[in-house]
């Protein structure tokens, strides 16, 4: 199910919870940032395309939106990106030339909707300065998060996110075990070549996120973080180096699985 709630006077978000059998629940946020030109940040998954566009328009007519920022192109982050680019001619969506290049292979992008920007470029939309930056974790090349100067909020995309077992409207309302392993298991999963990242310049990259003192992240995949809570993503990150790489079940676990779902049945 999709619903909606305020991460701030003029953001909106669209928030689902996909289940992963035996391991959680995952968050997928989109983003509404209301204003002279709104943007809608990412657009859902792909399976609740339907839901998704009849919860966004209990937020805002999607006929007024002027941007959508694609934080990448993952099937979470893609799922109503080509209906709402044609019912909306005057829509236009940022993301990266190599963004372009991935939607090419599936539902190509028209050239002329286009806004490419690149880490550290900065964007004015309406009474915003929205300026790129590549999050310390992603899962994809494309992937560009952003500072919004108005709100004072970072939208980290991928980074950050949690797998948990209950969600939230607040990533405050998470015990601090809730966040971290949450947080440390998605990063696993999510970006599981932090586990061969040079620690030192690791550090580098979340110093300069906590140098920018966000008043709040607001990943894909996690809770809205107030200023409060930031330190903890932080520091969670910061461990994920060292903590045990995910590894998926295999066929004798799948067997296993589907012979007690056989013998319940
Ligand atoms: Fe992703
Ligand atoms: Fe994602």
């Amino acid at each position: 199910m999709i619903t909606t709630y305020k991460a701030a006077a003029d953001i909106d978000v669209i928030t689902s919870n996909f289940p992963v059998p035996g391991m959680g629940l995952v968050p997928i946020n989109a983003f509404v940032l209301h204003g002279a030109e709104p943007v809608l940040v990412d657009t859902g998954a792909v399976v609740e395309s339907g839901e998704f566009m009849a919860a966004l328009r209990g937020v805002i007519d999607p006929g007024d939106l002027r941007w959508i920022w694609l934080t990448h192109t993952d099937f979470d982050h893609i799922g109503s990106l080509q209906p709402l680019l044609d019912d909306n001619p005057q829509l236009r969506v940022i993301t990266t030339f190599i963004g372009v290049g991935i939607m090419s292979l599936a539902a190509p992008l028209p050239m002329d909707r286009l806004y490419l920007l690149n880490p550290g470029q900065t964007i004015t939309v309406g009474e915003r300065t929205l300026t790129a930056m590549k999050p310390p974790a992603f899962d994809n090349p494309v992937t560009t998060g952003f500072y919004d100067d108005r709100s004072g909020a970072l939208f980290s995309s991928d980074c950050f996110g949690a797998m948990l077992d209950a969600v939230p409207e607040r990533a405050s309302d998470l015990t601090d075990d809730e966040l971290r392993s949450g947080q440390i298991f998605w990063a696993t999963v999510d970006s599981p070549w932090l586990h061969k990242t040079d620690r030192a310049l690791l550090a580098r990259e979340i110093d300069a996120i906590r140098a920018m003192d966000p008043t709040l992240i607001l990943s894909s995949h996690l809770p809205a973080a107030d200023r409060a809570t930031t330190e903890r993503l932080f520091t969670s990150l910061e461990a994920v180096p060292s903590a045990t790489p995910f590894v998926g079940p295999d066929q004798a676990a799948l067997e296993q699985m589907l012979s007690q779902m056989t013998a319940g049945s």
